[in-house]
């Protein structure tokens, strides 16, 4: 990883790079953006929280991890698990400034991205997916002590549960990809998702160098067809249907 970070960072372009006028949006507004106006602070204290929560659930892994029913601290989770407070308010400001409403978000665990994303979308549509039970309901709770009203919670795995989601929805503004990371769930995921877009919708994958399978999925979605634009920030991918515009992959530092 160290290695396709270091090759990553010299193939990378910032502003000066980057000819498409829609990309340089994104790039000023969204990846090197602010939120000066806004206040984050209930959703990270939930983080502090969980960050110093010795307790230990029983966890079952659907993902890539895949060790069944066995006990972890909560802390550890949320300190290797959830995305970085940076990350997660990039994707706030994603959500906000295309004003997404129907958002699918797979792999809950404690909700913290969920959070951002409900605050992004105040009156929008947020089906999150999450299959361990022990995490979900802590999850849950942290939904509730924040008053959030356009959550739903869907248990279970996602491999079952996607479908069942997706077809709630008449159409899908953004997916997050975050649950597991192997090559096949992802392209399922990515292929059951794409029944659903239109030519302003958005898919973000985390992870995108974080195994070969995971490279190799990355590296089937920039080419698929039906995908336009497509954005390496290494730590995540991000996929644009736009139609009328040249297909194109930037790589952004
Ligand atoms: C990396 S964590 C998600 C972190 C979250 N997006 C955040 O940033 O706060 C991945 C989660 O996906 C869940 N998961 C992985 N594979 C799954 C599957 N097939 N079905 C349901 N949940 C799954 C795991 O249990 C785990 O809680």
């Amino acid at each position: 990883m160290y290695f396709d970070f270091l090759k990553y960072y010299f193939k990378a372009k910032n502003a000066h790079g980057i000819h498409s006028p829609f990309v340089f949006d994104f790039y000023n507004s969204i990846f090197k953006g602010k939120n000066a106006q806004e206040d984050f602070s209930e959703i990270e204290n939930i983080r502090k929280l969980l960050l110093q929560n010795n307790k230990q659930i029983q966890r079952v892994d659907f993902g890539a991890g895949k060790k069944n029913n066995h006990p972890e601290r909560v802390s550890d989770l949320a300190r290797t698990s959830l995305k970085p407070r940076k990350w997660a308010q990039m994707l706030y400001r994603l959500i906000s400034k295309y004003q997404f409403q129907n958002i699918i978000d797979l792999g809950t665990s404690f909700g913290i991205t969920t959070l951002y994303f409900s605050k992004a979308a105040p009156n929008g549509k947020i089906k999150t997916l999450e299959g361990c039970p022990e995490t979900l309901k802590i999850a849950k709770n942290n939904f509730r002590t924040l008053n959030t009203n356009n959550i739903e919670t869907i248990e279970g795995n996602i491999d079952v549960n996607l479908a069942l989601a997706i077809n709630k929805f008449e159409k899908v503004d953004f997916v997050f990809f975050d649950a597991n990371h192997q090559y096949k769930p992802t392209i399922k995921y990515f292929e059951l998702c794409l029944s659903k877009i239109d030519e302003n919708s958005c898919f973000v994958f985390d992870d995108i160098y974080w195994s070969e399978e995971m490279k190799n999925a990355w590296n089937t979605i920039i080419h698929h067809e039906k995908v336009s634009i497509t954005i390496d920030l290494f730590f995540i991918g991000i996929v644009f249907f736009k139609k009328g515009i040249i297909k194109q992959h930037f790589i952004l530092k």
